[in-house]
């Protein structure tokens, strides 16, 4: 199910701390940064913090700038971001900031805690998940019921530990300020967790005042039938690739790259790359990679278009040529049509092969644009 891009941020000391525990709320960030999440406030849909954080700070989460307010009216969006906090408890002072300032609100709990929040009369909807929270069901809920396509996360820490170790935060804005904390009571930005292993990506720094920003996003693909945010980055990739193929009228043009379960791209290829006019995507990556690599039995295969199940111009099907190379996970955009081979069935190829294949629809368009001549 689609779930919006959900971009995680948080300030912290040099020696990783979120906050002191004294009882006023440690100012980490620069003023000329909070000027910077009020802009990346004000480019979201929603925003959301966990009870932990309405509890110790009573933050109000507006966009300050009447100037971004009056852009987000003139695009015909609500003057301020949808508010939304989690509970398993329910117990919040109905008197916080965070429901009295503001637009629309929404509180996502349990069912029990759904008692408790109504008993309390707090001014918000409240969508209860069940016995459990369940982040997935909460990301799809606010994609499929109020429309959010960007949600901003700004802690705290359990938040934020939740979010990575489950693979659906697509990025990290991370400030690093100036100052020590020193008190080991203090809540830390992250807490023990499964992270994924190997290294995330750098995609920014950036000097504001006397803070650094660093943005990274997750590389690590999913071990399983649920994507996580990297295997959406990956297939983006992907579709990327494609559309510096040369054109063809008689084959598609196609991006594939094949990645490492700790997030390192091992290859990537496409449609006929290099001075091959027969090559295949997965065929050109595959035949970059080392055979004798023992990470391939781990890796996940991206391909804008499903692998191809039966070819004539060579022996081996794209599926078959990932079979044999030990890989067991594949992700696409895009089920083959029936342009050039009827009925083909790629996932079906790999699936009987022991492959896991998931398509993710959300890349469609994407992954057929280099070939709209075809159609
Ligand atoms: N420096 C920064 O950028 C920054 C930003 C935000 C916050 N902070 C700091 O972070 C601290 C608060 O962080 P925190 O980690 O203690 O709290 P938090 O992450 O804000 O909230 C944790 C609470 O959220 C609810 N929750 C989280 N996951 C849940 C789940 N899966 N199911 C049900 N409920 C769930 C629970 O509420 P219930 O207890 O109601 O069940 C839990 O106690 C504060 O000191 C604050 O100042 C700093």
């Amino acid at each position: 199910m689609p779930h919006p891009y959900v971009l995680l941020s948080a300030a912290v000391s040099l020696d990783g701390y979120l906050d002191d525990t004294g009882p006023e709320r440690l100012l980490l960030s620069s003023p000329e940064d909070f000027d910077r999440v009020d802009e990346v406030r004000a480019s979201v849909d929603a925003i959301l913090v966990g009870a932990g954080t309405i509890r110790a700070d009573n933050p109000r989460l507006l966009v300050n700038s009447p100037e971004r307010r009056a852009a987000r009216r003139a695009r015909g969006l609500p003057e301020y971001p949808l508010k939304v906090t989690v509970s398993g408890s329910g117990d919040l002072d109905p008197a916080a900031a965070f429901w009295h300032t503001g637009g629309d609100k929404i509180l996502y709990t349990t069912d029990k805690g759904a008692e408790r929040a109504r008993s309390l009369g707090l001014a918000t909807d409240v969508v209860p998940l069940g016995t459990e929270l369940d982040w997935r069901r909460l990301l799809t809920h606010l994609h499929d019921q109020r429309g959010v396509r960007r949600l901003m996360v700004e802690g705290g820490g359990v938040i934020h530990t939740q979010l990575l170790t489950q693979g659906l935060a697509d990025e990290l804005q991370l400030v690093l300020a100036p100052l020590f904390v020193g008190d080991p009571d203090a809540p830390r930005l992250f807490g023990p967790g499964s992270y994924q292993g190997g290294r995330l990506r750098l995609c920014e720094t950036r000097q504001i005042g006397d803070v650094v920003l660093m943005r990274y996003e997750p590389t690590a693909p999913g071990t399983g039938e649920l994507p996580v945010a990297a295997d959406h980055h990956w297939l983006a990739l992907a579709c990327e690739l494609a559309a510096q193929c040369p054109p063809s009228q008689t084959a598609f043009s196609v991006g594939a790259v094949i990645v490492a379960a700790d997030g390192t791209e091992l290859a990537r290829g496409w449609s006929r790359e290099g001075s091959d006019p027969l090559a295949h995507a997965e065929e050109a990556a595959l035949a970059k990679a080392d055979p004798d690599d023992p990470r391939l039995a781990t890796a996940t295969v991206y391909s804008s278009l499903e692998p191809c199940a039966r070819r004539a111009s060579r022996p081996a099907s794209c599926s078959r040529l990932i079979l044999q190379a030990g890989v067991r996970r594949v992700v696409t955009a895009w089920r083959e049509p029936d342009t050039f081979v009827p009925g083909a069935d790629g996932s079906g190829v790999l699936r009987e092969g022991g492959a896991t294949v998931l398509v993710l629809p959300e890349h469609e368009e994407r992954a057929k644009a280099p070939n709209s001549h075809l159609f």
